[in-house]
């Protein structure tokens, strides 16, 4: 009986890991990043776009979009939270769910303690388990008065909509949900946050945001074989130290000095989550439905919590032994005219003119390759998708950046995109890996380019 269950178990828990894997992009005709918008190109677009551009002042507001709720209970063109995002897993897809209060089709019946399991246990009014696609691993950590908060922000505020969610495409017996309870025992705890007393308060706050409403381990932290994050706070060594979802990378935020962020100052993070740009890179693939949606709303005290939260976390597993340090010989072989590593044609053909001879770009506008912890990443799948896709707007304070990086799946092929990979990677003093025409081939075929639309989602 106990084997069975935990076979079943094992199979279920494969769709646990198409968390964030949205749909295949191959079969959509829109951008990879699947929750998104369009209004610029609407009428009224920039009026809409102002009254979404500030910090709520609503604290349930607020914390909804702290907690990034948006980002998968709703589509574009729709009104917010009605639902509907199909995310992709290996069993078939499932949809997330109408949150507004609707009493038919969204969560309109729900009360506090209904929506407390939801939120923090993963169970459903009628009973059903979730699957953790919900983050609710993370949102277990939200604390009693916030998660009020934001019960009183979805029944007050958020216009009821009647809008039936599709139903799973899991097929039966595979859509069973009760082995779901059997790996909530196994792999997670429900205990909402605990202040550290050996930490100050902004620590505690960004422990707070980081480990629970900003679920920034449901991409960042590495996944075991349930497809459950190897460790929700810092107490774990794999915490945040980078995984792979969806064909981008996210990389290790740990303070590993070359791959991580331990060159990135507390106001370097800062300025990152709240414009998507600094001194070392850009944010781009899935983080920017974080920048978009989420972190830039931050107030400056959230910004500073989440800030020195990640910087006090111990460098893990840094891949790169040497400290990266610039080296000229690049550029003055580039400039000389010597190209005869692979790659050095294409970069000085396609990407020198934004990204420099020397990599170091022309930040925090175009970023720099040398020395960027993304380009150093073991994991090379976010800089193969960046130049076959190129990179969705960051949209910050309403306004559309005015760079953007170019895709080049037309142009160049599999073993050309290989060459300039690599060649990044191994020059102005990088040492990171080399990457193959085969690696380049699979993530083509599994992306589509991101879109041209500017991508914000309203939650009004
Ligand atoms: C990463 C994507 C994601 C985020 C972020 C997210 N959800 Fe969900 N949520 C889902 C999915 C997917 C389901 C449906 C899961 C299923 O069918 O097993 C769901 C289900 C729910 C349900 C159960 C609804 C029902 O049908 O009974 C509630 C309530 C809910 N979410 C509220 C929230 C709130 C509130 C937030 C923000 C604090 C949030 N969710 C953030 C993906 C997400
Ligand atoms: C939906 C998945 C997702 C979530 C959730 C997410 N990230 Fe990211 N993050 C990524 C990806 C992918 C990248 C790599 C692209 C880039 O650099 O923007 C990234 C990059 C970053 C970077 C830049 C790292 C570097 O070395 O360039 C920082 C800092 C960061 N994330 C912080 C956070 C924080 C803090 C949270 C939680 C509030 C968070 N992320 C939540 C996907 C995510
Ligand atoms: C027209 C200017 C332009 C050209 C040409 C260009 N890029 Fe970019 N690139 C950008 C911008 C802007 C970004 C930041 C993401 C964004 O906002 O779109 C970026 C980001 C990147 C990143 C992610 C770096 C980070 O922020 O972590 C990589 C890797 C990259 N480019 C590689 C290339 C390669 C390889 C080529 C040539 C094949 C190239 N780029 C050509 C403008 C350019």
């Amino acid at each position: 009986m106990i084997g069975t269950s935990l076979k079943l178990l094992g199979i279920a828990s494969l769709a646990l890991g198409g968390a964030y894997a949205a749909e295949p992009a191959a079969e959509k005709s829109q951008a990879p990043t699947a929750a998104t918008t369009t209004q610029a190109a609407q009428p009224g677009a920039a009026q809409d776009a102002a009254a979404n551009a500030a910090t709520p002042n609503d604290r349930g507001e607020y914390l909804a979009r702290l907690s990034n709720c948006v980002a998968c209970h709703s589509v574009p063109n729709a009104p917010a939270f009605t639902g509907g995002l199909k995310m992709m897993t290996p069993l078939g897809a499932i949809y997330a769910t109408n949150i507004t209060p609707d009493k038919e089709t969204g969560i309109g019946n729900y009360t506090l303690e209904d929506f407390e399991k939801a939120l923090r246990k993963g169970v459903a009014k009628d009973g059903h388990r979730l699957y953790p696609a919900m983050p609710y691993p993370s949102y277990a950590k939200i604390s009693d008065e916030d998660v009020k908060a934001l019960y009183d922000y979805f029944m007050k505020s958020v216009p009821a909509v009647k809008q039936a969610t599709p139903p799973s495409e899991i097929p039966f017996p595979l859509n069973m949900r009760w082995p779901l309870a059997i790996w909530n025992v196994l792999f997670f705890d429900d205990k909402p946050y605990q202040a550290k007393k050996e930490h100050d308060a902004a620590w505690n706050r960004g422990a707070y945001i980081v480990q629970g409403m900003g679920h920034c381990g449901a991409c960042h932290t590495p996944r075991g074989l349930a497809f459950n994050e190897k460790g929700y706070d810092e107490s774990d060594s794999d915490y945040l130290v980078g995984a792979s979802l969806d064909n981008w990378s996210a990389p290790n935020l740990t303070q590993a000095p070359n791959t991580g962020l331990g060159r990135w100052t507390q106001d370097e993070i800062m300025e990152f989550m709240k414009t998507g740009k600094n001194a070392h890179g850009s944010a781009f693939g899935t983080m920017i439905e974080v920048i978009n949606n989420s972190s830039q709303f931050m107030t400056d005290e959230d910004q500073v919590a989440v800030a020195s939260y990640l910087k006090s976390l111990k460098a893990q597993r840094e891949t790169i032994a040497a400290p990266y340090q610039h080296d000229p010989q690049t550029a003055i072989n580039l400039r000389s005219g010597k190209l005869d590593a692979a790659g050095a044609t294409v970069y000085m053909q396609s990407c020198q003119s934004c990204h420099g001879a020397d990599g170091k770009g022309y930040a925090p506008y175009l970023p720099p390759l040398a020395g960027n912890p993304s380009v150093l990443d073991a994991d090379p799948s976010s800089l193969i998708n960046i130049t076959l896709n190129g990179s969705a707007r960051i949209v910050v304070k309403g306004m559309p950046d005015s760079y953007r990086m170019p895709q080049f799946r037309v142009m160049l092929s599999d073993q050309k995109i290989a060459e300039v990979v690599t060649f990044m990677r191994t020059s102005w003093g990088n040492k990171s890996g080399t990457v193959t025409a085969a690696q380049v081939a699979k993530i083509r075929k599994e992306t589509n380019p991101a879109s041209d639309r500017v991508e914000v989602l309203r939650m009004k």
